[in-house]
């Protein structure tokens, strides 16, 4: 029997597939990042390398564990058009240092490699919104911003998300507490938000005036000299061009300890990147899809509401929410209008 039989015994056509989940991501670049992005995300996704062998392992290994995740669907093509219905298209494909190569050559090789993928992306799905990681990241998705043509919203880099888990699995470290309940942002290149720093809503520098500073008998301090440098100094000969006296590229220097001991990082970025695109993804507030009239806080004003206050909310908060979203939108659906 052949397979389209044995489906047309198994099954009832009610309507063709689509052929697109809603929720598809693309991935360009399926390296060491890309693919730790791609396990993480958990969706439909489409691969785009310019290695077709590497794309065809890669995308058979994930799919031999398909059997086990509770939606995923792989692609994998040196060809754009598989891209096409894409919600978000994640950049992870860039070119390493050379030996002796400065850095202003880098980011100039990768934005040749840009070149050939933005637009590529732009044309099959002009609605995406693009979220770079290859590196320089903030240099390169300004490179992506113009070479694209999109709002700048539409934009995004994945920047200092990683090193601000960093940060709190280090400060989680020394309290002993669970990385979750330990709160800090780093900003900007690496300007740690000392100010911000809590747990449970107890702002530390409240407990310790001197908290973060130098004078800190504490040296709290270190945690973050230890995002970004990670013991190790970079080799001298990549401190002497101008994109490093700018400041512009150094997150690579927070990996140095790990990409000395494995060669590259993947793991860290690629939980990171997967809750940025299921944040895209889940969409609207507290990931509310349902089209529901409930109560949020807003500040209202003549045009109606001018802003929905973005609460930060506990799992529990958020479950209970989805409940009262659950019970409204159950009536709404048996009303007649
Ligand atoms: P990798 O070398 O393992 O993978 C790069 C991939 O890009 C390769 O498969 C290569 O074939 C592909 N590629 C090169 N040119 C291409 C093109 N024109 N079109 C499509 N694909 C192309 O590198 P890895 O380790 O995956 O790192 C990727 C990037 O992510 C690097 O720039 C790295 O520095 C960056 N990164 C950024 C982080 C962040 O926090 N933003 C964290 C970790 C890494
Ligand atoms: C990282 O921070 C190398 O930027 C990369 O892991």
């Amino acid at each position: 029997m052949s397979s389209d039989l044995v489906k047309e015994t198994l099954l009832t056509k009610m309507k063709t597939p689509s052929g697109s989940s809603g929720s598809k991501v693309t991935i360009v670049g399926a390296g060491q990042v890309g693919m730790a992005c791609a396990f993480t995300i958990i969706t439909q996704i489409a691969l785009v390398d310019v290695l077709a062998d590497r794309l065809e392992g890669e995308m058979m290994d994930l799919q031999h564990g398909l059997t086990f995740l509770k939606y995923m669907k792989v692609q994998a093509s040196t060809d754009y058009s598989i891209t096409a219905g894409s919600k978000v298209c994640v950049v992870t494909a860039g070119s390493r240092q050379k030996e002796g190569e400065s850095r202003l050559n880098l980011v100039q090789r990768n934005v040749g490699i840009f070149k050939q993928i933005i637009p590529q992306l732009v044309k099959y799905n002009p609605d995406a919104i693009i979220l770079v990681v290859s590196n320089p990241v903030d240099l390169l998705t300004w490179v992506a911003w113009k070479l694209s043509g999109l709002p700048s919203h539409r934009v995004i880099g994945s920047g200092t998300n990683l090193d601000s888990s960093r940060f709190r699995v280090l400060m989680s470290e020394r309290l002993g507490m669970a990385p979750s309940s330990c709160h800090g942002w780093i900003i900007g290149e690496h300007v740690p938000v000392w100010s911000g720093v809590n747990v449970a809503g107890v702002r530390l520098l409240d407990l310790n005036p001197k908290f973060g500073t130098s004078e800190d008998p504490d040296k709290w301090n270190e945690i973050h000299m230890d995002v970004v440098q990670r013991s190790s100094p970079p080799p001298p000969s990549l401190l002497l061009d101008q994109l490093d006296a700018l400041n512009a590229i150094s997150s690579y220097f927070s990996a140095y300890k790990i990409i000395q001991l494995k060669g590259y990082t993947s793991w860290g970025i690629g939980v990171s990147v997967g809750v940025i695109c299921q944040a895209i993804l889940s969409n609207g507030f507290h990931g509310i899809q349902e089209e529901v009239f409930l109560s949020l806080p807003c500040v209202v004003g003549e045009n109606g509401i001018n802003y929905v206050v973005k609460q930060t909310l506990t799992e529990d908060e958020r479950n209970k929410l989805q409940e009262s979203v659950r019970t409204i939108d159950d009536i709404q659906k048996k009303l007649k209008l």
